[in-house]
């Protein structure tokens, strides 16, 4: 349709036409033959209102999809088709390392290709937009949510936010959402949850934040407004307060922010039941006021609370609400469909077809398998305990060695039966691992919330014992142990923040039974966060955290662990040395008694802990190779950087091991002199530079001043004459600098 023709249905559209279409309902309020009585009452709405809403949530598989879409359509008066979403995070069916993971692979194109192949699989079911990318930054490693992040820093996160805007809406360029046109074989991206969801208090689920302005601005902002530049469809409100105000009620910043200044004119969805938690929240004293609040703050869509389709008609009959007010929601919504293609073709390539040859296929799993590899982190190995050698004898012990849960907490379609776990890729390889489970992967008698995650977790301490009793068997006098540990997905995601953070204890007395019998200990972490594993580190020859890698965890970590892929992954957050230093991350802000770990060890006036080290134990930006680089001293093209113009800093890279690798070389810089206390440092670039043995590389980053802008005194974003460090090395905390002076 053009957009006379979208302004023609529009203007022919009755009130409650108009209501059904600022509604998503989940898939559960319908049944085949229309919608189910229950839940629909309980939210206060009737079987026709039901009909009449504009998108549903949750619905997947291309015959319930289209089943829904003639339903609905047939009972809208013009007909329109209905918006059909989903929680599409890592993946559809091909699963893709968690988000966490992505983030440390430091490699924009990996999430583009994630991107592309979830939207893809997505189409084929019939989904037309996804509920991601989520691009909170995420700071706090108690909090469930951060394993759906791809991390700690605002320029990282900014790439990979554009890039997975990218590549689920198949690479459609417009300078706005509004002029969006996607192809059918695409989906459109929601980013989430706009804005500071990543920042609960205490890393508490849906708690409210507590944020600077300045945080707010340089940290939080910059990765939605990534995702909008890169033409995001949707943006979802967050849950929390912002300031004291719930977002969802935010008008400042869903008006003043998000659309005047962040140019973002695409549909604006509330997060589940928001709109009607503002009652909760003690700022709306009704339904009626929640949805006034809502409309007026500029939420286009009330995902699942049912206020706007009880109360708008009331709000808008008795002048509250100007229909005016109505119409700009409905329009952004019929010009998204429209972006869609949906008035002409509602079931796009959904169908039968396109998911035999789209769902799982062979080069889904093959880039799936290589992202898996590449988002390990090698975080340790002495004695060069990796790579293991064809011809070394290895038991293979721990939950995680024969489990097929590795999809993460937000892979609600994904199907573990398609994972491949270690044992079978070891299988697939040719060898006859021997295997022991040693002991469940929650405590004896541990549920989450109640739920029991797997029959040995329901053993007593006697079978437990017995059960690390022959893991210890099969230990004995092998060359190396591997020992596969971590937490259960179901710990992490929405509603999993955990005040402990380690694994669960039963691993744990696992690991010691065996460290007692042999010590070449090589420890694979599946986990969704950064837990605490430091005296597990201390014990180990070798570390990899492997996340949850999704459907080719086994064929992925095999290939890492013989050295067919020599691991790449750098941290995206920092690993915390304990509980008590979170939120711990490399680009704190400065102090006033700043200190170095060890540098004043007598002195307990200083920014530290009396107990335990400042340092995480393994910083940003962190991770090993089987080879080796060498980075030489920062060379800089000249000391004094002009506003307008640049200066370039480089240094050589040359790989001194044995085995060709991939080095990750990143740029930070610090402002060592401003009006306002400024982060240590903050990462500016990454280059991804492939070296054989022997070879090297001259790696030249440009700087302008554009990159050295903050929020000063006046609140103005601009720059500040005076000397800044450049810093270029393999993490966070490398020394090796140059000074240069902004004139
Ligand atoms: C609540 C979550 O916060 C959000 O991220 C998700 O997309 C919606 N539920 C829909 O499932």
């Amino acid at each position: 349709m053009n957009h006379q023709e979208l302004r023609a249905l529009l203007a022919d559209m009755s009130l409650k036409e108009k209501i059904g279409q600022l509604t998503q309902l989940d898939a559960s309020f319908f049944s085949h033959e229309g919608p189910v009585t229950g839940p629909a009452s309980e939210l206060g709405i009737d079987e026709e209102d039901a009909f009449l809403c504009g998108s549903i949530l949750g619905a997947v598989g291309s015959e319930r999809t289209a089943q829904l879409q003639r339903m609905c359509m047939a009972k809208q008066p013009h007909g329109i088709p209905l918006l059909l979403m989903a929680d599409i995070i890592n993946g559809f069916k091909t699963i893709f390392p968690i988000p966490l993971a992505l983030g440390c692979t430091y490699d924009p194109d990996a999430l583009r290709t994630v991107g592309d192949i979830m939207a893809r699989e997505s189409a084929a079911t019939g989904l037309h937009v996804t509920f991601a990318p989520m691009v909170d930054l995420v700071r706090d490693a108690r909090w469930g949510r951060v394993m759906e992040s791809t991390g700690e820093d605002p320029w990282l996160n900014s790439l990979m936010a554009e890039a997975m805007v990218r590549g689920i809406q198949g690479g459609a360029e417009a300078a706005r959402a509004s002029e969006l046109k996607l192809d059918k074989k695409h989906i459109g991206a929601c980013t989430k949850h706009f804005a500071a969801y990543g920042a609960p208090v205490a890393g508490k689920e849906y708690n409210n934040v507590e944020l600077s302005m300045r945080s707010l601005l340089e940290d939080y902002l910059p990765a939605y407004q990534a995702a909008i530049s890169a033409g995001s469809s949707m943006i979802m409100t967050s849950f929390n307060t912002l300031d004291r105000i719930p977002v969802t009620a935010n008008k400042w910043l869903l008006r003043s922010v998000l659309r005047e200044q962040m140019g973002f004119d695409g549909v604006l969805i509330s997060d589940w039941n928001a709109i009607g938690e503002l009652i909760e929240h003690g700022v709306a004293a009704n339904s009626r006021e929640a949805a006034l609040l809502a409309i007026e703050a500029g939420v286009d869509m009330d995902m699942m609370s049912g206020c706007y389709m009880r109360s708008l008609t009331e709000l808008v009959e008795d002048g509250s609400v100007p229909v005016a007010l109505i119409d700009e929601a409905v329009w952004r919504i019929l010009v998204l469909k429209n972006s869609l293609n949906l008035f002409e073709d509602p079931f796009g390539i959904a169908g039968k077809q396109s998911e035999a040859e789209l769902l799982l296929n062979d080069k889904h799993k093959q880039l799936a398998r290589k992202i898996a590899a590449d988002s390990f982190v090698l975080l340790k190995n002495d004695k060069q305990a990796l790579p293991l050698k064809n011809q070394e004898q290895v038991a293979w012990i721990g939950p995680y060695t024969d489990e097929k849960n590795t999809l993460g907490a937000w892979s609600f379609f994904g199907e573990k039966q398609y994972t491949t776990t270690i044992r079978e890729a070891l299988e697939e390889r040719g060898l006859k691992p021997d295997i022991a489970a040693g002991c469940g992967i929650l405590n004896p008698g541990q549920t989450v919330y109640g739920f029991r995650y797997s029959t040995k977790n329901e053993m007593t301490a006697d079978q437990t014992q017995e059960l690390i009793d022959q893991a210890v068997q099969v230990a004995c006098g092998k060359d190396k142990v591997v020992l596969a540990l971590g937490e259960v997905n179901i710990q992490t995601g929405e509603g999993g923040s955990r005040a402990d953070i380690t694994i669960p204890a039963v691993q744990q007395r696992l690991f010691d039974a065996i460290y007692a019998v042999n010590q070449n200990i090589i420890t694979l972490i599946f986990a969704g966060r950064p837990l605490d594993i430091r005296s597990i580190n201390e014990q180990s020859q070798a570390v990899l955290y492997v996340w949850m890698p999704g459907t080719e965890a086994g064929g992925a970590i095999v290939d890492v662990l013989y050295g067919d892929v020599n691991p790449q992954g750098r941290l995206s957050m920092s690993l915390p040395y304990s509980v008590g230093q979170v939120p711990v991350y490399y680009s704190e802000l400065r102090t006033g008694r700043h200190t170095e770990d060890g540098s004043e060890p007598g002195n307990r006036f200083l920014t530290k802990y009396a107990d335990i080290p400042n340092n995480p134990l393994y910083p940003f930006g962190y991770g090993l190779s089987y080879t080796d680089f060498s980075i030489s001293p920062v060379s800089l093209s000249s000391d004094k950087l002009t506003s307008e113009g640049s200066i370039t800093a480089a240094v050589t890279i040359k790989n001194t091991g044995k085995s060709s690798g991939v080095a990750t070389v990143q740029l930070y810089i610090t402002d060592e002199l401003a009006n306002v206390a400024r982060p240590l440092r903050e990462l500016k670039g990454i280059k991804k530079i492939k070296l054989e043995s022997g070879q090297e590389e001259r790696v030249t980053y440009t700087i302008d001043s554009n990159m050295l802008r903050f929020y000063d005194i006046n609140m103005k974003y601009q720059t500040q004459q005076g000397w800044f460090t450049v810093w270029i090395g393999d993490n966070s905390q490398t020394r090796n600098s140059a000074r240069f002076e902004l004139i």
